[in-house]
């Protein structure tokens, strides 16, 4: 894959959620990659702990998504220290789930702010930054959830469908300014999010197992699985996509499980 080697060198990236989960690693892969890399979270302790676990140029920023003045800030600092941005990935998120009839306006606000408008303060930061360079590359997470409903998730799914559309406008906003809008589908992904999923199972590897069950290629994704993908849409290779969302589900949207016969 075009991820691995230092196909990165030079690159300026922003991540945000660097403090945990998919967007550790892809700090830690950015990094590997050559790239320069500016591991922003809420949780700054943790986005140090990532930028220890990068093997090059990284450094961490307190960002919380939710906020324009906190972008700002985030961005003044990438460009004071690497001069320009040319990669951001919007990977900061929130899961909340329970019953749809019981589920408070608190929470669905909790998950519209962080999913949907802190992608879409980011989207807007970054192309503000960025179009005037003439390039630029954008990568947004969203999920199976996007097209896929859950009924214990409906707040989750409507977020990440949100992202989904957002991808698309905001593709075309840049397309004509040499800047590319990508986003990516994960299927269930093992990292912290899980957390408030797993008290509902017997134990985790139970869960993750029944999951999987969900999974034609039979197994949860891995972090590393997620970074790699992002990776492959921030580079080069990728210089004809904008607007899509690529799902890194294992098949799980394309199909069944093959299970008719038995
Ligand atoms: N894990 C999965 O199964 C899965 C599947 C599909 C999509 N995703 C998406 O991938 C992204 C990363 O998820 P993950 O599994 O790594 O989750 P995670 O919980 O491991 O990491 C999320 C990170 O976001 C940070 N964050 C939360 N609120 C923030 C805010 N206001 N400002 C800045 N940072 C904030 C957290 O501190 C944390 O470090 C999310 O957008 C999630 O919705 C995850």
């Amino acid at each position: 894959m075009q991820a691995q080697g230092k196909t990165m060198t030079g690159k300026r990236c922003v991540v945000t959620g660097a403090a945990s989960g998919i967007g550790r690693v892809t700090c830690t892969e950015f990094a590997r990659a050559g790239a320069k890399v500016v591991c922003a979270d809420i949780n700054l302790e943790g986005a140090q702990k990532t930028v220890e676990a990068c093997a090059g140029d990284a450094l961490a920023v307190r960002l919380d998504v939710t906020r324009p003045d906190s972008w700002k800030n985030c961005l003044d600092i990438a460009v004071e220290e690497f001069g320009q941005v040319d990669i951001l990935v919007n990977c900061a998120g929130i899961g909340r789930n329970g019953d749809f009839e019981a589920f408070s306006l608190a929470d669905w606000n909790a998950l519209i702010a962080v999913n949907l408008t802190g992608t879409y303060l980011g989207c807007q930061a970054a192309m503000r930054l960025m179009r005037p360079q003439g390039s630029g590359v954008i990568i947004n997470l969203s999920s199976i959830a996007a097209t896929t409903g859950g009924a214990d998730i409906a707040a989750y799914c409507a977020t990440k469908g949100g992202v989904a559309a957002l991808t698309k406008a905001v593709a075309m906003h840049g397309a004509a300014h040499g800047m590319r809008v990508c986003a990516l589908a994960p299927t269930y992904v093992d990292t912290e999010l899980l957390d408030n999923a797993d008290i509902h199972f017997p134990s985790r590897p139970a869960m993750l197992d029944l999951m999987a069950e969900l999974i034609p290629m039979g197994r949860v994704a891995t972090p590393k699985d997620i970074a790699d993908t992002i990776l492959l849409l921030a580079s080069d290779g990728a210089a004809m996509i904008t607007g899509s969302t690529l799902y890194v589900d294992g098949g799980q949207t394309s199909g069944m499980p093959s299970r008719h016969s038995e």
